[in-house]
């Protein structure tokens, strides 16, 4: 059989790294090869069955069912599987994720790689690093499946909870309305949840948690974004008090190993408030169910044990369907299926829009810019840097465009009043004649709103306006927030930072891990 499906050699860092069409598309493929593995079928057109092809299981935080799950896929699939962990392989040797996954990708032809880590955005970053790297060292484009990354998102566990609402809906995709309750701050299983429920096109979310365990903000406007109502309870009182309840529940346990220490003193009391009770049960809707990613706190479960032989047990089936999510999803990684899809994939790559402007260069105006107390005849001047910023912050900016560009020349620069009264930098170069795109855009990034005049002959000949770029790279002092994220500079792992401007908002949302930054936060102290 040959393997070259549409999906062959992607990745899934995140869920959006599937359009909603092609996450669509496994859900019905995990659904036929459930029915033939429960028909007592080999669904052998489903499996990889390549001797050359290698699963390589990389879990660097502990985990039961979602490394059992793929490591029984990885045997339906007849492929070779290797475990690790983080005690007993050379990550105990201080050696890098990149390192070590680019030695293993010389052990067979092809491999996928299925990695749980606190690194947020490790995926992305293998995938984009590493990927192009196979390629050009003759192997097939790996695969990265993400297990879980810290508090980012766990995509796999999605796919399985939106297969099993789909199943327990009948496949009846057009509306779903659940409760999300739990720990929705530090658990990664819900964050997913903001792109994953848009497999239904009609969606009601109701968040029961405490503002301790409450969703983050980026999450929910992520949901409202995608066209969600959303509706916040702070405990389940008060959630079944509103008379207003889903049918479908999803828990989750506190995250006690991700809290900070002010939050975990106060864990028992806040499990109260998302932990299910039997004088419960009477408010609830008819037909409800429970569902949970697992595994539950067996001292302190939020779905407590005397339910579980009731009919609102959802769990165990939903953690069942793990098995046939993953093959499935590795069916159509590896290239076995993918050929009878024919819905909308992932929208192309946006171009980066231009935001280095020619203005007019008005002849009338005359410049006044100096260069210590001499006109300036012919160079650059840099203008409006920073305007309206704080005195200290064009200082700074001044100091980066400085080294930035490497201005190490005759010069001359300060802080200025504008016409309107607040300070703006300027900075005047007379030796420079000439600024080529690359500078342009790297002057963009570092002082957005700026001018750049081009002066001959005592008159302003071009005039450039900068606006906000796209994306920020390639800069040795810009750096992620989150510590977390796989970039960060404490973990060593030497990923470069990289910000991509999120439309609408002015802000800066991290390449790998999402977190979002305003303009100025990007920038290392
Ligand atoms: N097992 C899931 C995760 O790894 C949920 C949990 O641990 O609570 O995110
Ligand atoms: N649901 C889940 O990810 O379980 P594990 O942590 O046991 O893999």
């Amino acid at each position: 059989m040959t393997r070259n499906g549409r999906f062959k050699g992607r990745s899934v860092g995140v869920v959006g790294d599937l359009s909603i069409d092609e996450q669509r598309y496994l859900y019905r493929k995990a659904r036929e090869l459930k029915a033939e593995l429960m028909a007592g079928g080999d669904a052998v057109r489903y499996r990889i069955a390549d001797s050359d092809y290698s699963a390589y299981l990389v879990f660097l935080e502990n985990s039961t069912r979602t490394r059992e799950s793929f490591r029984n896929a990885a045997l339906f699939h007849r492929v070779r599987a290797s475990m690790f962990d983080a005690a007993s392989s050379s990550f105990a040797k201080n050696e890098s994720m990149t390192d070590a996954i680019k030695m293993l990708i010389g052990y067979a032809p092809e491999s996928c790689f299925v990695i749980r880590s606190k690194l947020e955005g490790v995926c992305g970053w293998l995938s984009d690093y590493l990927g192009p790297w196979a390629e050009r060292s003759g192997y097939a484009r790996p695969s990265f499946i993400n297990a879980g990354d810290g508090k980012h998102e766990h995509p796999t566990q999605e796919f399985l909870d939106e297969f099993s609402f789909l199943e327990q809906l009948r496949w009846d995709d057009s509306r779903i309305h659940l409760a999300l309750l739990g720990d929705l701050r530090h658990g990664r299983t819900v964050h997913s949840k903001a792109d994953g429920l848009r497999a239904f096109r009609s969606v009601v979310v109701d968040l029961v948690a405490p503002p301790e365990l409450a969703m983050p903000d980026a999450y929910v406007e992520k949901m409202r974004r995608n066209g969600f109502e959303v509706r916040v309870y702070a405990s389940i009182d008060e959630y079944l008090a509103s008379g207003e309840a889903a049918a479908i529940w999803y828990f989750t346990r506190l995250q006690l190993e991700r809290m900070g220490e002010s939050v975990l003193e106060k864990a028992p009391m806040l499990r109260k408030a998302v932990t299910f009770r039997k004088d419960m049960m009477e408010k609830l809707p008819d037909g409800t169910r429970f569902y949970h990613p697992l595994p539950r706190d067996r001292l302190a479960p939020t779905i407590p044990a005397f339910l579980d032989d009731t009919p609102l047990n959802a769990w165990d089936a939903q953690s069942a369907n793990g098995y046939y999510t993953r093959a499935a999803l590795m069916a159509m990684l590896s290239g076995v299926v993918g050929d009878d899809f024919d819905g909308e994939g992932l929208p192309a790559a946006a171009e980066d829009e231009a935001f280095v402007l020619e203005a007019p260069a008005s002849t009338r105006t005359k410049p006044e810019y100096k260069i210590g107390i001499k006109p300036v005849d012919s160079g650059l001047v840099i203008d409006h840097i920073a305007s309206g910023a704080p005195i200290e912050e064009i200082w700074n900016r001044i100091d980066k465009i400085r080294r930035v560009l490497g201005l190490n020349l005759r010069s001359s620069h300060g802080v200025y009043h504008t016409n309107s009264g607040a300070f703006k930098g300027i900075v005047s170069v007379p030796d420079l004649l000439s600024f080529g795109e690359k500078e342009l855009k790297r002057l963009g990034a570092v002082a957005p709103g700026c001018t750049l005049n081009l002066i001959e002959d005592h008159r302003v000949a071009r005039k450039y306006r900068l606006g906000m770029p796209p994306r920020i790279y390639n800069f040795d002092d810009i750096a992620c927030r989150n510590d977390n994220c796989v970039s960060h500079p404490s973990h060593q792992e030497h990923v470069e930072a990289s910000f991509v401007r999120k439309s609408g908002t002015g802000t800066f949302v991290c390449r790998w891990c999402e977190r979002e930054h305003d303009y100025s936060e990007i920038w290392s102290l």
